[in-house]
């Protein structure tokens, strides 16, 4: 077992002052099997979840020493464990990186097998905007040098260096001064590398690796959990859009109903504020909320002149019948069917099937009830013309609180209006 001492323990400035091994004191807190912790405060359940993060990849027995100039790593930290989307990962690890080494620029490259180079995933700085194109070569470039070599190193004289591949600066007009490059690791493999360049002060010293190696070991299966659960994730995705479509072509009245109404769903979400897993599960309930149309038969789903009493009920039930499929699907959240079931209910009650009112209805099934009645209303049909925004919103709004949500409505008018 290592003992870990956190003196001076700061959540929201120097992340440590001193990480001491050795001495015991009032509290403690299993890191892992390795590693316990002894704070000299109590500390909060945040606050350990936090530090359990931080900490978890450190299993080295060497006293750390690590002076965080500025930022607020340990929030950093936790906003990248919360993540999964592979972009938002890569943004904030490379903010971070700037600021803790007080460099004008970082980037990320992760290893392109098929040409055997280095792509920039994610750049900061003066070379930002004009570099994202370029193969950086394994044989020709500092950070191919890193990569090669599996270990930290710094350039303080960059132009001089032979190594230094000038087609970025070329490209972007800019002056390398200085560059640290630490490999990224995911178990035995070699992943990419992460590097500063331009310290505004000074120059890269030898507490900058101790810096951007602590961090590389922080973020590499952070890093490699994001990309394997985003290419996933599109893979699943693309499955379920071809799904949608096809309901959407069985239906002869709504070609590009179910697509339209998740691109308009994420933006509301987004407009709402949710974070990333939420707009994801968002995205997923927008596309199938009419999958249970595939029970509808064909005659009625598609009959050209008025349903009867008997053969509307049938439709209705298209609701029932999508939350039922959708909720054999072990690995959905549960908001997914209820999106299916409730987006034809109405804030008041006179919804279907179930006559749900406000307090009873999920906040997807609100979402998806007022985006479901604007793309049916703006959208052309093959018995009616579209109709303009401008109408649709004011029915909408009109609506509102009695059947529609208020502020759901606030955020469509935004997003239609952009
Ligand atoms: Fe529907």
């Amino acid at each position: 077992m290592l003992n870990v001492v956190i003196q001076n323990f700061d959540l929201k400035g120097i992340a440590f002052n001193n990480i001491l091994y050795g001495e015991e004191g009032n509290f403690s807190i299993n890191i892992s099997p390795d590693i316990k912790i002894f704070p000299d405060k109590k500390l909060t359940s945040l606050e350990i979840i936090t530090l359990k993060n931080s900490l978890i990849n450190i299993t080295n027995d060497e006293l750390i020493k690590v002076r965080f100039e500025s930022g607020h790593i340990l929030e950093i930290l936790e906003l990248i464990n919360s993540n999964f989307k592979l972009e938002t990962v890569l943004k904030l690890t490379e903010d971070a990186l700037r600021k803790l080494l007080n460099s004008d620029g970082a980037s990320i490259l992760l290893y392109n097998e098929d040409k055997h180079v280095l792509n920039f995933y994610v750049t900061s700085g003066g070379a930002s905007g004009y570099i994202e194109t370029i193969d950086v070569p394994i044989d020709s470039s500092i950070a191919g040098e890193c990569f090669k070599r599996k270990e930290t190193i710094i350039i303080n004289n960059a132009q001089k260096n032979p190594l230094h591949f000038k087609k970025t600066d070329m490209k972007a007009k800019y002056k390398t001064k200085n560059i640290i490059a630490t490999p990224l690791f995911f178990e035995n493999d070699t992943i990419g590398v992460l590097e500063a360049v331009n310290k505004k002060s000074d120059v890269y010293t030898q507490e900058d690796i101790e810096v951007i190696e602590l961090f590389s070991s922080l973020i590499s299966n952070k890093l490699m959990n994001s990309k394997i659960y985003e290419d996933l994730s599109s893979t699943i995705k693309g499955i379920i859009l071809a799904v949608a479509t096809a309901i959407d072509l069985r239906d002869n009245y709504t070609h590009t109903h179910s697509k339209n109404v998740s691109t308009l769903s994420i933006k509301i979400g987004k407009e709402l504020g949710f974070n990333d897993s939420f707009l994801e599960e968002l995205e997923i309930a927008a596309l199938l909320h009419d999958v249970g149309k595939i029970g509808i038969p064909d005659e009625i789903l598609n009959k050209p002149s008025k349903l009867t009493d008997d053969e509307y009920k049938i439709i209705q039930s298209h609701t029932i019948i999508g939350a039922k499929l959708l909720s054999e699907i072990d690995f959905l959240s549960k908001n997914i069917p209820l999106g299916a079931l409730e987006h034809h209910e109405k804030l008041d009650g006179t919804g279907y099937p179930y006559n749900k009112k406000d307090g009873e209805i999920s906040l997807f099934g609100k979402i998806l009830a007022v985006v479901d009645i604007y793309d049916a209303l703006t959208a052309k049909r093959i018995y009616k013309e579209p109709w303009p925004k401008e109408k649709v919103l004011r029915i909408l709004k009109d609506d509102c609180p009695k059947k529609f949500d208020c502020e759901i409505v606030k955020a469509l008018e935004k997003c239609v209006n952009i």
